[in-house]
């Protein structure tokens, strides 16, 4: 696996593959990969000739009070296992390479859209501007054919569509499902922040998505109510509630009758980890 650090060495080894005519995939990634980010990596192999995959925990998607200054690095493993899923080149910017002229002097993308006004975008101020501003220098960087992307974010997944579009990059973005444990948890590196009781407690939080997602499947609901209860389950399973929430899959308004694809989505505090999931559901309309 080749390493790039900085904008002369990733221009110069994508560009080589440019004009021997290889299709290449990003997959953008903050380190502490786990199997989630390995399965990026696997569909990055069946989209494009080389995959690369880019570590760097950007400090502009954190909030004041959340983790930046905690976020797990670890490297030398990450290092390894992207050799072993066969990963061609790993891109380890450093903040000088992604923000030229300093973290507080950068020109920054606005996730304006209504897509990133909600659910996220609300409990997270600022949360998607910094991402959509580090994934376009990413992509600037690197000029992918592809980039794949995980539905464990969903949110982040349509923001960062409509931003190719609105952009006009010509990139082609692949969602891939989420990963879980066999306790049902979504695979996150803040999964590390969980006490063991709590570990157990959060695998609580897919089974109540799947069970929401079943009351729409297949029958009219009040989505509505299923939001109110799956909430309320939520609440008294232990967990505190940030959001519930029913979504159109591809453009996140709120339901429609006779929708056919929805997301359940939800971020929830498991003691001082703030975690979040989503499940689809194909039912037959509201
Ligand atoms: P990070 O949290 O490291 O996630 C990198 C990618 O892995 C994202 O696309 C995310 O959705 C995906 N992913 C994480 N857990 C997953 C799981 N259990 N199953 C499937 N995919 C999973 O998301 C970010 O980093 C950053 O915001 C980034 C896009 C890199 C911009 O800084």
């Amino acid at each position: 696996m080749q390493q790039a650090n900085d904008q002369e060495e990733i221009h110069a080894v994508t560009g080589q593959w440019r004009q021997d005519g290889l299709r290449t995939a990003l997959v953008p990634t903050m380190g502490n990969l786990h199997g989630g980010h390995i399965a990026l990596v696997e569909a990055a192999r069946r989209e494009a000739d080389r995959v690369i995959t880019s570590v760097y925990v950007n400090p502009t998607q954190f909030g004041e009070y959340e983790d930046f200054e905690n976020y797990p690095h670890t490297l030398e493993k990450d290092r390894r296992t992207l050799e072993r899923a066969g990963c061609d080149l790993l891109f380890l910017p450093d903040h000088h390479t992604m923000y030229p002229h300093g973290l507080k002097n950068t020109v920054r993308l606005i996730a304006t859209s209504q897509i990133a006004a909600q659910l996220e975008g609300k409990s997270r101020p600022g949360h998607f501007d910094g991402v959509i501003t580090v994934v376009a220098r990413l992509f600037n960087l690197v000029v992918p054919n592809i980039a794949v992307f995980g539905e464990k974010d969903y949110q982040q997944l349509l923001v960062i569509r409509q931003m190719v579009d609105d952009l006009g990059y010509g990139i082609r973005i692949v969602g891939v499902p989420t990963v879980r444990e066999a306790s049902g948890l979504a695979m996150s590196s803040r999964n590390n922040y969980l006490e063991p009781s709590e570990k157990k407690a959060a695998a609580e939080l897919n089974a109540v998505l799947l069970e929401a997602a079943e009351r729409i499947n297949g029958e009219a609901a009040d989505t509505a109510r299923v939001e109110r209860d799956a909430a309320g389950r939520l609440e008294s399973l232990g967990f505190r509630v940030d959001y519930v929430a029913i979504r159109r899959s591809e453009d996140f308004g709120k339901p429609q009758v006779a929708d056919q694809r929805l997301r359940v989505l939800a971020a929830v505090w498991c003691g001082q980890t703030r975690l979040i999931d989503n499940v689809g559901t194909f039912g037959v309309g509201i």
